[in-house]
């Protein structure tokens, strides 16, 4: 008994020192780096260490990469605390949009691009200044982190969800309102003809397009401010009973139309009406397919109700840019299930 006991402390031992020697054992280092090598080494660790620059990209929410990670750092340097570097997630979205807002001229939209890099290089040359919350107060970290709050915390973001689950302040109205120039089936100049200016311009280019198809779209109802949904969906309540009422019409906050970020479309072989014969037209068939190259999405699919909770409106699109209308678009996704993957 007391033998074993011996015989197993030297066996111990034996191991122990086997284990110091393979630890030592230089062959089980990575090999000696020849001078070459090593030079080499030593100039990538130094450009883990290079200053960070503002790219010249454009980068919006949910981008990923280096360019991503720079801005990032940057804002780190103006004192803003970006933890997750490489994703353009809610936080760098919501300090873009702060930078923007207390920039002069700049429209906020959350997207880093030209004007944003310009003015962010004068803040770090010390030639402006800017402190952080002061342009939009911080969302709450159940905005940022867990994306169930109720109320849109930045209503300036292009690719902000306005849904039943998630609606817009009651007193935000977009600050860059402008009418775009393309065919109404009325006249007067009402609010309704207006749109943000970044999704003014691409419906401009998406009725050239529609133009050279050979195709008569009209813009029909763009813009809504908060009391005008109300009224609207006041209406449709008197009509239709609320449930109904709200498959296809919004509660006021809970409309993108107040985004400024919306435009229902029409044709006249449907009499200018908003209905889903309009879907079957030569001009509805057409924004199926090319909507997207424009940068819009049609934002309530057939067969998707169940997601977007509203019936199928073949008329109702979406400003959301060229690069996330491609991705829904070729994925076949609603807005939500784009939302949903990419803040997963
Ligand atoms: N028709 C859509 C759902 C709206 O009222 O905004
Ligand atoms: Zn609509």
């Amino acid at each position: 008994m007391f033998n074993n006991k011996i015989l197993t402390l030297y066996s111990y031992a034996f191991l122990s020192c086997l284990l110091v020697l393979v630890a030592c054992d230089d062959t089980n280092r990575a090999p000696d780096l020849t001078e070459d090598e090593s030079v080499t080494t030593n100039e990538s660790q130094e450009q883990v260490v290079e200053d960070p620059t503002l790219p010249e990209s454009v980068l919006q929410k949910w981008d990923q990469g280096e360019d991503v990670e720079n801005v990032q750092q940057i804002l780190n340097k103006l004192s803003y605390k970006v933890e997750s570097l490489g994703t353009f997630d809610e936080y760098t979205t919501w300090a873009i949009t702060d930078i923007q807002l207390q920039a002069e001229n700049i429209v906020p939209t959350g997207i880093y691009n030209e004007e944003t890099r310009k003015f962010m290089e004068t803040l770090l040359d010390e030639e402006n200044s800017i402190t952080p919350e002061e342009g939009l107060a911080l969302p709450s970290d159940a905005y940022l982190y867990e994306h169930d709050s109720e109320t849109v915390e930045n209503p300036y973001d292009v690719l902000a969800l306005v849904n039943k689950e998630h609606a817009l302040p009651g007193d935000y109205t977009p600050e860059d309102l402008v009418i775009p120039n393309v065919r109404y089936p009325f006249t007067d100049d009402l609010p309704k003809k207006q749109l943000r200016k970044i999704a003014a311009d691409a419906l401009e280019e998406l009725f050239a397009a529609s133009d050279e198809a050979g195709l008569e779209l009209y813009a029909q109802s763009g813009y809504r401010s908060y009391d005008r949904q109300e009224s609207i969906f006041t209406s449709n309540v008197e009509q239709h009973g609320e449930e109904e009422a709200n498959n296809f019409s919004a509660r006021p906050g809970q409309s993108e139309h107040q985004s400024g970020l919306t435009m229902d479309v029409t044709s006249p072989s449907v009499e200018f009406q908003l209905n889903i014969s309009f879907g079957e037209t030569p001009e509805g068939t057409w924004l199926t397919d090319h909507a997207h190259e424009h940068g819009f999405i049609v934002r309530y699919p057939e067969d998707k109700e169940d997601i977007t909770q509203y019936q199928y409106e073949p008329w109702h699109l979406r400003y959301v840019g060229v690069k996330v209308a491609t991705e829904i678009y070729e994925e076949q996704l609603t807005f939500e299930e784009y939302m949903e993957q990419k803040s997963n």
